[in-house]
């Protein structure tokens, strides 16, 4: 069977540690690339993991690149791109910078790998998938983001923490844009398959909802140099290989909605099903009133970005 082909852009913490975890989970070949000004950079991560290779037991090949060509007919692309968070800064401070990063990205991924599922990591997250969609032009099915994944983890951990079990046996579900906005949803967050709201109290689940929406900004509090990217790329992997194997997972996914949840044309995060081909589904929940309020806001403050970006006129 052909293998997958996956091009990883931007070979900085998230892109690199998102091509080792593709490289060591057999996932495909992967492509490692970064601007020509990095010079030989690319080439030296992707040799590196590539000699990780035989230890794992991973039959992958590995490159490093600064050239387009090199990457052409990829099936997925993922996209870590841009400038990242710094104390202070939030996800939205990237807005500009970021934008124009993901322009010149896009015009080139839409020459070089027509047929790829993109996934876009880049932030602020949800702004920076419509600009992808916008430059792609893409069916919409095949450009999606990551943060979900990443949040949910978040969520999970700490769960997982409090209650002193095993991760494995938290799930759970997060709604809204990639901010402090984001929409945790007890009412789908269940351990070993019982609700959550059974074993942790209210106002003690609220203060680890709250953690979780600002753990991207924890992580940058700690680092002091940059943002998260173990878990953004372990994230980022578990999307690449629901896309590789059509795993078919039911994850969140910032995805593109039109009549769904009433959102009228953005990207958003809500339950997809992810498979080959990107986004099969998008699942819409019967949400409460408390949860339709806290969706509507977080879509508005994703709206509000797309709004600043044009104004930008990136
Ligand atoms: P980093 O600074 O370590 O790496 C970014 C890389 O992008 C650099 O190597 C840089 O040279 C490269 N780059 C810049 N312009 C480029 C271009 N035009 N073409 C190709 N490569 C280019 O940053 P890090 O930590 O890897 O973060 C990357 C992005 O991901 C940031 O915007 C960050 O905010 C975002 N992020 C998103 C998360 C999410 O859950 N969606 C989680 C963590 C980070
Ligand atoms: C995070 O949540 C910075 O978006 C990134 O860690």
């Amino acid at each position: 069977m052909k293998r997958a082909k996956i091009t990883v852009i931007g070979a900085g913490n998230v892109g690199a540690t998102t091509a080792a975890w593709c490289a060591a989970q057999e996932l495909g070949d992967v492509v490692l690339l970064d601007i020509p000004q990095t010079e030989s950079m690319p080439a030296g991560k992707a040799l590196d993991l590539l000699e990780a290779t035989p230890i794992l037991g991973t039959d992958v090949q590995v490159t490093g690149t600064t050239d387009y060509a090199d990457t052409a007919g990829s099936d997925v692309v993922v996209i870590t791109a841009g400038i990242p968070r710094k104390p202070g800064m939030s996800r939205d401070d990237l807005l500009s910078t970021n934008a124009k990063i993901m322009t010149s990205v896009c015009e080139q991924v839409k020459a070089s790998s027509p047929e790829a599922v993109v996934i876009v990591v880049s932030n602020p997250l949800d702004a920076m998938v419509s600009q992808a969609a916008k430059i792609l032009e893409f069916p919409k099915s095949r450009v999606l983001g990551q943060a979900g994944v990443l949040d949910t983890a978040r969520y999970r951990t700490f769960i997982a923490q409090e209650l002193g079990v095993s991760v494995e046996d938290v799930t759970a579900m997060l709604m809204g844009g990639h901010g402090d906005t984001m929409v945790p949803m007890p009412s789908c967050t269940a351990v070993g398959g019982v609700p959550v709201t059974q074993l942790i109290a209210k106002e003690r689940l609220d203060e680890i909802v709250d953690r979780a929406r600002k753990g991207g900004a924890e992580i940058v509090g700690l680092l002091k140099t940059g943002s998260a990217y173990y878990a953004p790329a372990a994230a980022t992997t578990q999307m690449v290989e629901a896309i590789v194997k059509d795993k078919k997972r039911l994850i969140p996914c910032s995805a593109y909605c039109e009549s769904e949840y009433g959102v009228g044309g953005y990207f958003v995060g809500v339950p997809c099903i992810l498979g080959d081909g990107g986004v099969k589904k998008v699942i819409e929940l019967d949400l409460n009133e408390t949860e339709k309020a806290a969706f509507q806001k977080s879509v508005d403050a994703v709206k509000d970005l797309v709004s600043t970006m044009a104004d930008l006129g990136v």
